[in-house]
Order: C-alpha cells, then sequence, then structure tokens
C-alpha cells in the first residue's frame, strides 16, 4: 500500500477544506487567499486519513467524523507556514511551491496561521454533525491540547532550542513526540473518540499513533537527507543547513532508520487486539516507513 492508495479519504478531506474555509470573494480577500493557498490542493492529508480511518476502525462512520478531518489539516498546515518562515526553519519549497510567506509575505503569512488555528477551532464547534456535539467537544480539546505547549508548538521551541546543540537521545525524543506525535496521536485519538470508541480501542490508537508519530518525523529527518526536491516538495538539506538535532545526525543513517522500523513495528503490534480491523492501519504504518515523500 502507498499512501496515495488512500485517495478517496484524500479527497472527501479535500472537499471538507474547500467547504469549510472562508471563501477568497469574503474581506479581507487576500488573508483567505493565503489560508487557501496552503491547505487546499497538496500534501498527504495523513492527519486527516489517521482521523478518517480510526474513525472506522473503531465502528463509527467516517463522513461523521469529516469536520475534525478538516480541522486537523488546519492546524497542520499553519504549523507548517510558520515552521517556514524565516525566524523558523527558513525554507523557500512546501508542497513543491513557494512557501507562504514568498509569496504572500511574512505578515500575512503569520496571520494566515493564526487565522488557520481558529477555523480549525470553529469548525469543530460549528460543523459538528447533529448528535456528535458531545464528541467533538471533548475531540476538540485533544486537538488544542496536542497543538499547544503541551504538544506542537513546545517542540517547535525546543526543536528551535536545540539547533547546534548535541542532545541526548531521550531528549530528541521527547522534541519529536511534542513537535510531531502529539498531532498525531490526537488525530488517531479524535476518530476514536467521535465514533465512541471503547477505552481498550482508544488505548491501543495511542499507542500506534504515539509509536507512528516518532516514526513519521525520522523518516521525515531521512527524507530530507536522501529524497530528491522534485519529488519531495520541499528543499533537502534544510536541517543540514539550520545544524537541526535530527535522529540520521545523531546515530546515523542506518541506524536512524531501524529506530523508525522499529516504532512501526511497536505500531503494528498495539493493533493486535483490532485484529482484522486493525489492517488499513497496519498497512498505513508500513507505507510510512517506505514513502519516498
Ligand atoms: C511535514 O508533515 C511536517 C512534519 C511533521 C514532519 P507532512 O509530511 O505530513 O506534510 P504534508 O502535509 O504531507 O505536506
Ligand atoms: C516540523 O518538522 C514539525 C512541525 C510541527 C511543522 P520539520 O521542520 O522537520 O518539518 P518539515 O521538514 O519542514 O516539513
Ligand atoms: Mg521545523
Ligand atoms: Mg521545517
Ligand atoms: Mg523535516
Amino acid at each position: 500500500m502507498n499512501l496515495s492508495d488512500l485517495e478517496f479519504y484524500q479527497a472527501q478531506i479535500e472537499e471538507g477544506l474547500n467547504n469549510y474555509l472562508p471563501t477568497t470573494s469574503a474581506v479581507p480577500e487576500r488573508l483567505h487567499e493565503a489560508m487557501r493557498y496552503s491547505v487546499c490542493g497538496g500534501g498527504k492529508r495523513l492527519r486527516g486519513i489517521l482521523l478518517l480511518l480510526s474513525c472506522e476502525v473503531a465502528d463509527g462512520h467516517w463522513q461523521g467524523a469529516l469536520p475534525a478531518a478538516a480541522a486537523i489539516e488546519m492546524i497542520h498546515a499553519y504549523s507548517l507556514i510558520h515552521d517556514d518562515l524565516p525566524c523558523m526553519d527558513d525554507d523557500e519549497l512546501r508542497r513543491g511551491k513557494p512557501t507562504n510567506h514568498r509569496v504572500y509575505g511574512e505578515a500575512t503569512a503569520l496571520l494566515a496561521g493564526d487565522a488557520l488555528l481558529t477555523q480549525a477551532i470553529i469548525t469543530m464547534l460549528v460543523q459538528a454533525p447533529v448528535g456528535l456535539e458531545k464528541a467533538y467537544h471533548q475531540a476538540l480539546q485533544e486537538l488544542v491540547q496536542a497543538s499547544g505547549t503541551e504538544g506542537m508548538i513546545g517542540g517547535q521551541v525546543l526543536d528551535l532550542a536545540a539547533e547546534g546543540k548535541s542532545l541526548k537521545l531521550h531528549e530528541l525524543k521527547e522534541i519529536y513526540r511534542r513537535k510531531t506525535g502529539a498531532l498525531i496521536t490526537a488525530a488517531l485519538r479524535m476518530g476514536g473518540i467521535i465514533a465512541g470508541a471503547t477505552s481498550d480501542v482508544l488505548e491501543a490508537l495511542t499507542v500506534y499513533g504515539e509509536a507512528l508519530g516518532l516514526a513519521f518525523q525520522i523518516t521525515d529527518d531521512l527524507l530530507d537527507l536522501e529524497a530528491e526536491t522534485v519529488v519531495l516538495g520541499k528543499t533537502v538539506g534544510s536541517d543540514l543547513k539550520n545544524e537541526k538535532a535530527t535522529y540520521p545526525g545523531m546515530v546515523g543513517i542506518d541506524q536512524a532508520r531501524l529506530f523508525a522500523t522499529e516504532e512501526i513495528n511497536r505500531a503494528c503490534l498495539a493493533l493486535v487486539p483490532l485484529a482484522e480491523k486493525g489492517k488499513v492501519l497496519r498497512h498505513l504504518a508500513e507505507a510510512v516507513l517506505h514513502r519516498n515523500k
């Protein structure tokens, strides 16, 4: 399985995003254009897909989880816009296009990111399907917690502070858990919560998400070293340029790949209690390990 085999879900998420983002004919048009520039028509939609799949794995209907999948992709896109800013990773290419600040300028890029964060929250509150309001409230709590100082933002701060430093492996792991793992784990938990999953299923999804999130960031680091810019859609070598603390930088490429493989095995092991239902998530985990973008 490739991540692109999930194009049915990708297309649904695309449509959801288009429906829940402000239109470019509303004032301020340029801000809305900048938001759509970074969100629409690009990206693997991994977090949104995980959310829809985990909802189905927990016996829910993906349709009921679609607003949440769109919301998490908005948060993710916001994190990427800010991550690329000159004051952070200073990157010029994202999803095969010039980064948001290169097209719209830093001020608009900053505000488009902020607006995507609030739009995600509005989407969770306003678009919750009838009967799922309570579950959406709980899912929103997961989303904002994973996005904040405990999760993504905290991880991004630690990531910047670690530039040029040599860390202990457990410190690096903690950065990855927060900057990347938290949102991926939240995607899985949100899908489970919306489906009304039992605590056992939710626990399995959580452990799977934590391991997958770590493996995902390690493979991101490997791609930054080994992929081709045209395939990746991001300029390779960004981490070296910024003297980032990374797994391959710390333990070498082969050992980093081994760590990623171990985490994928751990992710798959967590799915055992889900039996046949966990199959799609197992295949997805393997696809993450072998991805080329
Ligand atoms: C990139 O995430 C940022 C990381 C957390 C490594 P993705 O690789 O999921 O980016 P898109 O959404 O596919 O562009
Ligand atoms: C980003 O990690 C994690 C985020 C929370 C955005 P990276 O800085 O390695 O992501 P890319 O490689 O720019 O996509
Ligand atoms: Mg970064
Ligand atoms: Mg970056
Ligand atoms: Mg990277």
